[in-house]
């Protein structure tokens, strides 16, 4: 979700998008990687996270977004966590998930944009996919305001989604075409989404907008572009491929690994990255472990 809640003429649209994520967390626990992170992904994020811990860490985490398995992963190595999401439903959909119980764990329903919490009190600060729902406009903003908030030696750990040189340009009517030819090759969700990457930073109808924006193909753009193609599929089936399947319009930031890292490296020196070898559609997603500047 962008960042829109700067301006009252954008409040309309920021509510959307919350709405869109309430809409998520209906079907959030129905949902696999790599809309989740994946067992590879949560392994980088524990090595990760050890290393966190080596200089005298009082273990104390913010965490952005409602991630259960993060959560766990916090509550695992005894964290006392802040947890800042905008979306009650959210933290309630997720919190059904944990596999374990943090009586330290605090919930804040809030924008991370707007936060007032205590400075340099947090020895981490972690989410997953975060950057990417903060418009590129406010990049610097929402870094600068995680540095205040981390200890002078603070981490911050989060997977970010990059855009990435597609090979092989796939378009929205051909990927179309692939799913409808075979459906059931589409119910391994990490190919499904290797193909809608693949799509979505090849297809400019879905990327090359400003701000680094990608969109997410939901069941009216489906519909639209069976429309044109004159054909028309099953509703359910729409839906199988969509994914997000009540959310009318997602949009989420995604820029080049080197623009990423100019601005990330103006906040925080990066000590490690690292991503999932098991599956291609991980080739998008990096985990960073940095640290404040
Ligand atoms: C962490 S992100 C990405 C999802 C992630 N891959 C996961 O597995 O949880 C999703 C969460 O961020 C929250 N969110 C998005 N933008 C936000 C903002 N500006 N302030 C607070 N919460 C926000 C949404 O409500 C949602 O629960």
């Amino acid at each position: 979700m962008p960042d829109l809640f700067s301006s009252k003429i954008k409040m309309k649209k920021s509510a959307k998008n919350i709405q869109a994520w309430k809409s998520v967390s209906d079907v959030w626990g129905s949902l696999k990687p790599p809309l989740r992170p994946s067992p590879g992904e949560i392994k980088i994020y524990e090595r990760f996270l050890k290393k966190t811990l080596s200089n005298n860490s009082s273990r104390r985490a913010l965490l952005f977004g409602a991630t259960p398995e993060l959560r766990d992963l916090l509550a695992k190595y005894k964290f006392e966590v802040t947890l800042i999401d905008v979306n009650p439903a959210m933290v309630k959909a997720t919190t059904k998930l944990l596999k374990r119980k943090n009586h330290r764990e605090k919930i804040i329903i809030g924008d991370w944009l707007k936060i007032k919490l205590p400075q340099n009190y947090y020895d981490l600060a972690m989410g997953d996919h975060i950057i990417g729902n903060v418009n590129f406009k406010k990049w610097n903003h929402f870094f600068s305001l995680v540095t205040k908030l981390l200890t002078k030696n603070g981490y911050f750990l989060t997977n970010v989604q990059l855009s990435f040189p597609v090979k092989r340009s796939l378009a929205f009517k051909n990927l179309i075409k692939l799913y409808i030819k075979n459906p059931k090759r589409f119910n391994d969700t990490e190919y499904k989404w290797q193909m809608l990457y693949q799509m979505m930073y090849s297809d400019k109808k879905f990327c090359g907008n400003h701000d680094y924006m990608i969109t997410w193909p939901a069941i009216p753009q489906i519909q639209k572009e069976l429309k044109l193609m004159n054909m028309s599929m099953d509703i359910k089936q729409i839906a199988q491929l969509a994914d997000y399947i009540y959310v009318k319009e997602f949009k989420y930031c995604s820029p080049p690994r080197a623009i990423f890292e100019k601005i990330f490296k103006k906040y925080f020196k990066i000590v490690s990255s690292d991503i999932n070898r098991q599956h291609p559609v991980y080739q998008s997603y990096r985990i960073y472990l940095a640290e404040n500047h």
